[in-house]
């Protein structure tokens, strides 16, 4: 039963791979790609505290958070933390750049 459904989804991956190969690339490279790489980014390491949707949760809400905060700042808050709650150097380099520039547009 295990095998068959294993077969039967890398069959169909083969399949769409085949057919829509150069489909994938592009959306990978699209408009909004450095977005999607920073929602991403953010998905996996803040959402947790600050809501998939910047909506807040342990951590403040982030949906307006370019208002108060610029981009320098942000990184700022990423790279040395906040208060009592907020973790230091969770994400760094790139990383980090993506999601502060991504935050400082959340106006
Ligand atoms: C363990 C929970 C937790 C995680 C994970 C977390 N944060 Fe926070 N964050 C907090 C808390 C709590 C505060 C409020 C700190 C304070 O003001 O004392 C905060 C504050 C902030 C602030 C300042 C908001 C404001 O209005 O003052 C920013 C910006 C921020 N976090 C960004 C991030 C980013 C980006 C990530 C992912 C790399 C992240 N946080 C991950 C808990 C978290």
């Amino acid at each position: 039963m295990v095998v068959g459904f294993t077969y039967w989804l890398s069959t169909t991956e083969e399949h769409a791979g085949g057919g829509e190969g150069s489909h994938s690339e592009q959306s990978e490279e699209g408009g909004d790609s450095a977005g999607g790489e920073a929602e991403q980014i953010f998905a996996q390491n803040c959402a947790s505290c600050h809501g998939e949707n910047l909506g807040g949760g342990a951590g403040p809400a982030l949906e307006a958070v370019g208002g108060t905060y610029s981009k320098d700042e942000i990184l700022d808050i990423i790279k040395n933390g906040k208060g009592g709650g907020m973790p230091a150097g969770l994400i760094e380099g790139k990383e980090a750049e993506l999601v502060a520039t991504w935050l400082a547009e959340k106006k």
